[in-house]
């Protein structure tokens, strides 16, 4: 009885130390590192509460030395969040590791992750460093991070390729001056499960001190393979894993934690091992980072696409009739994927639209309850039938752009088969309205044209992307934009039943991101035009 196991997990006591495996989830680095998926600061604050909402023991909330925007987000993650243990990435030198110690200063249980490359290629094409010297590194950082930090997370890039007997002098090196994790990452995607198990076994059997630090997978999917070399190294004797929601990472990606939390909750007959993650809040989790990123979730991704519990044909929607474990191993439910179901309609009052936000995962202040029922008021005199994942884009959307500078007040559009298609938009600067019109090769073309005409700038257009929130001619379209200028991206999302209009405020939504981000590196020097 899958389905029984998978719930049990729920109500089971708390497990001996050496069944618990850590989540470590790295969405806000190394998920950020893929290319284009660029979170603006409240972005992260956002995802970090509701990682934590979620019970993810470790956030790896960014790299500090990388950039201004990093610091400060590792910084402020640390002032807002009790429970998880926030980390932050640096190589093996002492400014890194002490921009890292700033960032994390007033966390409530920080850590101080620590790189270096340990195979040969790495070390001798890109570190330059002979091995001895990356052993030496190792013991400096290691110990100069200690003194200010007493959780260390230490990782051998490349370790799956890295010489056995190489990378055994270099965990005991970074043991002996105090790491208290140690990771050992499939940096390239290389390994495959049966040899990412042995590397464990040997190491931690091996190793002198290994009893005392907790071993660390990280994989990347290159060949696919992520999520099943994470699991062999947690049988292999890794009791952290290192992962991100939608399997967001550098490349292919790292593995996703959503398949592997659920296939240790589904598996507990061949998987011993627990995690504290409360599961429900998954599906929330997924598509807020696929809102933000503006990576959609491939319909047949496991645990979180669209179609991961849905059933088509005659014959299984006859056995999921009789027997839902028929093609059922997992409830829809028990990743909060509930089937959307039909919520409120116009005459729905705020206690009742509050207690479905709650059910939702939001625990809205009171301006923020004000604005989103206001919203929803609107949305329920368009659109017949309201269903929660309508909530949920209507409330992400709010989220969104409640502190944008700009905003889209009026927008009215000339479309069809006799062009030119034009575009009549207003929006608010600060509160001042502007208005311009102009025309396009197209609708869109026409309305992102009128925003360039009212608020010039100079970023580039790199992702546009529309799906339909429910299903019916009447759906919500929720649109993300992601934009670039000089090197720096920023994703705007919105939700509208109006496609256009939806489009014109998810471009709005990523100049304000853009804006927001330059002028947080450039204080006072941004030539946004508002
Ligand atoms: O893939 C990798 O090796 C990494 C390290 C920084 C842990 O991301
Ligand atoms: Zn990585």
């Amino acid at each position: 009885m899958t389905q029984a196991l998978a719930d049990s997990a729920d109500s089971a006591p708390a497990a001996p130390a050496s069944e618990r495996v850590i989540i470590f989830d790295t969405t806000m680095r190394d998920g950020e590192q893929s290319p284009g998926a660029s979170m603006s600061h409240d972005e992260k604050l956002e995802l970090a509460k509701i990682l934590e909402d979620m019970k993810v023991d470790v956030i790896e909330a960014g790299f500090p030395i990388a950039s201004n925007g990093d610091f400060e987000a590792v910084r402020a993650i640390s002032g807002i969040i009790t429970d998880s243990t926030i980390a932050g990435l640096c190589r093996a030198n002492a400014v890194d590791i002490e921009r890292c110690a700033e960032a994390i200063r007033h966390a409530r249980r920080g850590r101080i992750h620590i790189v270096i490359a340990t195979s040969e290629l790495h070390m001798k094409h890109k570190l330059q460093m002979e091995p001895e010297v990356v052993l030496e590194a190792i013991t400096r950082s290691v110990g100069h991070a200690r003194n200010l930090c007493d959780d260390i997370e230490w990782s051998a890039e490349d370790a799956t390729r890295s010489e056995p007997g190489f990378l055994r002098l270099a965990i005991e090196a970074a043991i002996r001056a105090g790491a208290t994790t140690i990771n050992l990452p499939d940096t390239v995607g290389y390994t495959y499960p049966s040899e990412y198990a042995a590397l464990f076994q040997d190491m931690i059997s091996t190793v002198e001190g290994a009893d005392g630090v907790v071993f660390s997978t990280h994989c990347h999917n290159d060949l696919g393979l992520a999520v099943a070399n994470s699991l062999a190294g947690i049988q292999g004797g890794a009791r952290q894993v290192e992962c991100a929601i939608n399997g967001l990472g550098e490349r292919a990606g790292n593995a996703a934690l959503e398949e592997i939390v659920m296939a240790l909750k589904v598996r507990g007959d061949r998987l011993p091992y627990v995690t504290g993650v409360e599961t429900q809040h998954i599906t929330r989790a997924s598509r807020y980072v696929s809102a933000i990123t503006g990576f959609p979730v491939q319909f047949n991704k496991a645990i979180v696409g669209k179609n991961a519990f849905a059933h088509e044909s005659g014959i299984h929607q006859d056995g999921m009739l009789k027997n839902r474990e028929t093609y059922e191993i997992m409830t829809p439910e028990s990743v909060g994927q509930a089937a959307s179901t039909l919520v409120m309609g116009k005459h729905s009052g705020s206690h009742a639209f509050r207690a479905k936000l709650k059910d939702l995962g939001y625990e809205l202040g009171q301006n923020a309850l004000k604005e989103a029922f206001g919203r929803f008021k609107d949305l329920a005199d368009k659109k017949k039938h309201v269903f929660d994942d309508d909530i949920v884009a209507l409330v992400d959307d709010a989220l969104a752009s409640s502190a944008d500078k700009v905003q889209v007040k009026h927008l009215r559009v000339i479309a069809g088969t006799e062009g030119p298609q034009q575009a009549f938009l207003t929006v608010t600067i600060e509160g001042v309205e502007k208005s311009a019109n102009a025309t396009g090769d197209g609708p869109v073309d026409a309305v992102f044209n009128a925003i360039h005409a009212v608020v010039p700038h100079q970023a580039i257009l790199r992702l546009f992307q529309v799906h339909a929130v429910t299903e019916g001619t009447d759906a919500q379209a929720q649109v993300s934009v992601r934009l670039e200028d000089d090197g720096r991206i920023a994703t705007g999302t919105a939700a509208d039943t109006d496609t256009l209009t939806a489009s014109a405020k998810a471009y709005v939504n990523a100049l304000n991101n853009l804006f927001a981000r330059k002028e947080k590196s450039a204080p006072g020097k941004v030539a946004s035009g508002f």
